[in-house]
């Protein structure tokens, strides 16, 4: 494991054959997202983005939390005496990288999720492409248990992945959920036991890592993008994408593909990728 100073005071990077881990680091405030830790977050997810040691982020959280939501101290206490301009520049940083960044992120992301996961910690687990969850993590959409609503953006982004009925009962009891509900209501693919939380979730990076990456962040930025489109706007973006991605592709892996299976029958896609 390589360590790195691209995090500066509030998030911890370091690197492990492809895999950029990318920790919430205040573990003594429960890693509870400060205006501090986004501007970290924006700077480093802007720096991966091109640094060829991060094929696949795992985003996790330092100690015992994934994260403890917001700061109520440090971004909105912090922002609620300061001007109007101010404080929509704290708000813009947090939608940055909470969403914005991960959303349409040109590399793979998955969250970890380590233990709490409270209120705006959502936003970020959601906009990851992928969540393993720990069973003893701890999930809660506690807005209501402090008074005020699930904003930021956290009621659209369960709204993407929970059912409705579901979504607005912890909206509105904010009561507590475990792992295994998490992977029960869709927010998490999977819940494990702690002690194979990380070696689980290296399993699935090492899987990405294999993939053709061109192909690999075209796929994930198509079935995102296609999820707010039409049946016909999507049809029509899906072909015109998949063209693009044999355009752009370095690899020539549809070539690739095509010869393997049909020429020299070396291999069967059904069971498996072709040789890169
Ligand atoms: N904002 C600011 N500080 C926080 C937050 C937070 N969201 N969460 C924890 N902290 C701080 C505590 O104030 C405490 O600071 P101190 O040591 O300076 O007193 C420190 O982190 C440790 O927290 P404890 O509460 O002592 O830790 P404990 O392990 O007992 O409990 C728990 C952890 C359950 C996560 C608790 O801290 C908690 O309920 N936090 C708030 C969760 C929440 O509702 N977040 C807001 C969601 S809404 C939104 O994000 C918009």
């Amino acid at each position: 494991i390589e360590a790195s100073d691209i995090g500066g005071e509030n998030v911890k990077v370091e690197f492990e054959d492809g895999i950029a881990w990318v920790k919430l680091n205040r573990p003594d405030k429960r890693n509870a997202m400060s205006v501090g830790l986004a501007e970290d977050m924006i700077r480093v997810l802007d720096e991966l983005e091109i640094d060829d040691r991060a094929g696949v982020i795992i985003l996790t959280g330092e100690g015992e939390a994934f994260s403890a939501g917001m700061d109520l101290k440090d971004f909105f206490r912090a922002t609620d005496g300061v001007s109007d301009v101010k404080r929509m520049r704290a708000y813009r940083s947090t939608r940055a990288w909470q969403w914005r960044l991960l959303m349409h992120y040109a590399k793979p992301t998955i969250a970890m999720v380590n233990g709490w996961c409270f209120g705006g910690a959502f936003t970020p687990l959601i906009c990851c492409d992928l969540a393993i969850a720990s069973e003893d993590a701890v999930f809660g959409l506690s807005e209501i248990n402090w008074g005020v609503i699930p904003g930021g953006v956290v009621s659209k982004a369960i709204s993407t992945l929970m059912n409705d009925r579901k979504a607005m009962y912890y909206v509105m009891t904010g009561e507590k959920f475990g792992g295994k509900m998490a992977e029960q209501l869709g927010l998490v693919n999977e819940a494990v036991p702690a002690d194979k939380l990380r070696e689980r979730t290296v399993e699935i990076a090492r899987v990405l890592l294999e993939k053709n990456p061109t192909v690999l962040r075209q796929a994930r930025m198509a079935y995102k993008y296609v999820r707010e489109m039409t049946w016909e706007e999507s049809a029509e973006y899906l072909t015109a994408k998949a063209d693009q991605t044999t355009f752009v592709d370095p690899e020539k892996g549809r070539e690739k593909g095509l010869s393997q299976f049909l020429d020299t029958k070396t291999y069967r896609p059904g069971h498996g990728a072709y040789k890169r």
